[in-house]
């Protein structure tokens, strides 16, 4: 099970001690600040394909999400946390599909008020290390907005390619924004395999 107790750990290489990344579980204690921080992602993004209120109505919601992960074999969830206050999430769902449950979707979020400090970068590679100690799964993807130029930056500086765009993928009231599909191996391929 990738997704373990959440207890402290030291900082891995390229993470700064100005944050500390910890894998949140359902037994997560500081649930309430997790829920306000998420909340504030939202509310300071319009960049997420979904409404805070429909993805998570209630901190049980949550809670919910974070019990039924850490059943999930290659579930992740980090929160980054600065003087013991979530400031940053990243989560990794593994597809359901029995013979896709070497895949996962990732989304993430820093807090507003801590952007552009190099967080977003330390819980991605934080991310990346742990799939790749955890060996169960192989590819990653996730979709991003085409006009969201920060985390287009982000992905890509850790190693994600941009496999497609979808035209119109998202709409907002009347206004549509394309979407790119972004995908990083964490297993290297074989020699010959085609990408
Ligand atoms: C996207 C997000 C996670 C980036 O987190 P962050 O902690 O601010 O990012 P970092 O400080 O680690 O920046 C890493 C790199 O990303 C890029 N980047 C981040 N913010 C940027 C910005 N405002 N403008 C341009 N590039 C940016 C840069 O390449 C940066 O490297 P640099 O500082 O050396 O130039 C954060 O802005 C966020 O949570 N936004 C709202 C939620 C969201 O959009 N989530 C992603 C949905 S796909």
């Amino acid at each position: 099970m990738a997704v373990s107790p959440a207890e402290p750990r030291s900082p891995r290489h390229g993470e700064s001690s100005l944050f500390e990344i910890i894998a949140g579980t359902q037994a997560y204690t500081r649930l309430q600040q997790l829920y306000t921080l998420i909340a504030d992602v939202y509310a300071t993004s319009d960049a997420m394909s979904e409404s805070f209120a429909d993805r998570y109505p209630d901190p049980e919601a949550l809670a919910g999400e974070l019990a039924a992960m850490h059943r999930r074999p290659g579930a992740l969830f980090l929160v980054a946390e600065s003087a013991g206050q979530p400031c940053g999430f990243l989560s990794v769902t593994p597809r359901m599909a029995s013979r896709l449950r070497h895949t996962a979707d990732l989304r993430m979020g820093v807090g507003s008020t801590l952007r552009r400090r190099g967080l977003g970068r330390q819980l991605l590679a934080g991310a990346l290390d742990r799939l790749a100690d955890g060996g169960v799964i192989e590819i990653v993807y996730l979709m991003v907005r085409a006009d969201h130029d920060a985390a287009l930056r982000l992905y890509a500086a850790a190693g994600f390619d941009r496999l497609a765009t979808l035209q119109r993928d998202t709409r907002v009231g009347e206004q549509y924004f394309d979407g790119v599909l972004m995908r990083r191996f964490i297993t290297a391929l074989p020699p010959g395999a085609d990408r």
